[in-house]
């Protein structure tokens, strides 16, 4: 059985094209080679969710060129790939702060939601613009405006309550988090959402990164075991053994 939702953060782009002495905007298209390829065996093994990090809302400081290299990718997936994703019966949403987004790209994003809503395969998540703490305190911002106007109370606010106003109010924990190019940290992604995800931080550059990878990231998923803060369960026989 496949995790239901599985999350990637897509890194070392640049450090790919370096490595090539290629300009890092080379990097990020093939980048987008790997994210096309991920995305169609995704769909072939029948996964359900499946979450990448496309651009952070930290990334509009990169250099202008790069910033526009990946904002035409954004573009392009949506133009070029939309079509044959809809064929494949995926669903696609977005996350991520829409508010200082050009009027066109918001407008593409709409349609691929729109377009694709009914669609019952794979959900596909795109993170554009997205960063976690922007997430939550949009959200906080929309809880005080319901109280505010009198709709909840101090007292609704409840894990439950708080998770419903984030972008991710409709799409499960990820199960599984992978990150490639060897760093180690969630650089503000999914942070509430991935209290009790497993992580795998895997040495290659996304650009490398081949589907033999993602099903041996996926393979070593199922040999941890997922306790969600209660005993192991060996220890909870034990217990009630005593
Ligand atoms: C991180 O690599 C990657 C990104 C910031 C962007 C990921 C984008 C793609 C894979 C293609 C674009 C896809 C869409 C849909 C927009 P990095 O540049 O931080 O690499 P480095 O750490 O080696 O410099």
């Amino acid at each position: 059985m496949l995790p239901c939702h599985i999350a990637i953060i897509m890194d070392g782009n640049g450090r790919w094209a370096r490595a090539r002495k290629l300009p890092r905007v080379a990097g990020h298209r093939a980048g987008m080679k790997t994210l096309r390829t991920i995305v169609h065996h995704a769909i072939n093994i029948g996964l359900k969710w499946l979450t990448l990090y496309a651009f952070s809302s930290e990334n509009w400081s990169r250099p202008a060129d790069e910033v526009q290299c990946l904002l035409s990718l954004l573009k392009l997936f949506i133009y070029h790939d939309l079509t044959k994703l809809h064929a494949n019966n995926v669903r696609v949403h977005v996350i991520g702060n829409r508010s200082n987004l050009a009027k066109d790209i918001i407008a593409l994003l709409h349609q691929a939601e729109m377009l694709t809503e009914k669609n019952t395969g794979l959900d596909l998540v795109v993170a554009f613009n997205y960063g976690s703490r922007n997430e939550i305190v949009r959200a906080v911002r929309k809880i005080a405006i319901d109280i505010i106007s009198g709709k909840i109370t101090g007292d609704d606010i409840t894990d439950t309550l708080l998770a419903s106003y984030l972008d991710t109010a409709k799409i499960p924990d990820p199960d599984l988090i992978i990150r490639t190019s060897g760093e180690m940290r969630l650089s503000n992604f999914l942070l509430w959402q991935a209290a009790y995800s497993e992580f795998s931080f895997v040495p290659c550059f996304w650009p490398d990164f081949s589907v033999s990878d993602f099903e041996e990231t996926v393979a070593s998923f199922y040999a941890r075991e997922r306790r969600f803060g209660n005993l192991k369960r060996s220890d909870s026989i034990r217990e009630v053994a005593l």
